[in-house]
């Protein structure tokens, strides 16, 4: 928090001259009325943003990859579906949504493990779920974690299927939920998916890498849920050829 501070600080100082990055867009924000963003307002949208779009995004990452690299056929379709949308090699990000298997990939690795195994909501009005009713003020937990791998909503739900999520029909919210719901969903959804597309290119496709452990064990680190271990040997491809 510290840092951020002394950053948003310098940065309001005269350090942003040029400057089109996140933290100091949010250090010369304004108000509606002209006046500048509070110091402190500025670290807590920074601070939101470091947790909720870092943390999230990378560890979704993590999981991906412990999913896809003990897979050499889906590694194999991944390098087909890449090498027919960028067939020159060279990597488009507006194109990047035409990887059909890559994002059903991430989809999957969402259903299967979720790095936000349950959302919480605070009752503002009794809830019945026959045959209980649960007061407001309540807090109840829907858990995504639960909910994506009933054997009444989904097939073989401990495998690793991506190509569940290739039918264009997409899966109803109540059955899939990563991002959360309704009001409260998650704001940086649509972004988090771009950029692991984007990542998730470059990794796959600059390096060769190999998992050693195939577990799929979880701990929680802050608020989300990471790969136990996830030790991988990356070389790079182009040196290796
Ligand atoms: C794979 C990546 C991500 C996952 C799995 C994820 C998941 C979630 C979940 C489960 C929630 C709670 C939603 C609810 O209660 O219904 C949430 C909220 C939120 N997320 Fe994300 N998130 C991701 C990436 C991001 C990114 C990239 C950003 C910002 C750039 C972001 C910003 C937020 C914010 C600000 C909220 C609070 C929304 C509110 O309460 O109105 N998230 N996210």
């Amino acid at each position: 928090m510290s840092i951020l501070r002394e950053e948003v600080v310098a940065c309001r100082s005269g350090g942003s001259s040029g400057r089109c990055d996140v933290l100091a867009t949010i250090a010369n924000a304004r108000y509606e009325d002209g006046a500048p963003i509070a110091v402190d307002h500025a670290v807590d949208e920074l601070v939101t943003l470091l947790v909720g779009g870092h943390e999230t995004t990378a560890n979704s990452l993590a999981w991906v990859l412990c999913h896809v690299l003990p897979r050499p056929d889906l590694l194999d379709q991944l390098e087909q579906e890449r090498a027919r949308v960028f067939p020159g090699g060279e990597i488009d990000p507006a194109r990047a949504s035409e990887l059909a298997l890559l994002e059903a990939c991430i989809l999957e690795t969402m259903r299967r493990t979720p790095i936000a195994p349950a959302v919480n909501r605070n009752l503002l009005k009794p809830l019945s779920l026959d045959p209980w009713l649960i007061p407001a003020g309540g807090i109840v937990f829907p858990s995504t974690y639960v909910t994506h791998h009933r054997q009444d909503l989904w097939d073989r739900p401990r495998d690793f299927v991506p190509q569940r999520f290739l039918d264009k029909e997409g899966v109803p919210p109540d059955r899939f939920y990563p991002f959360g719901g309704g009001r409260r969903t998650c704001i940086g959804n649509a972004f988090a998916i771009f950029e692991m597309r984007i990542v998730l290119l470059a990794l796959l496709g600059e390096l060769s890498l190999v998992r050693t452990t195939t577990s799929l064990e979880a701990e929680f680190r802050a608020l989300t849920s990471v790969p136990k271990s996830c030790d991988v040997i990356a070389s790079n491809k182009a040196r290796a050829a």
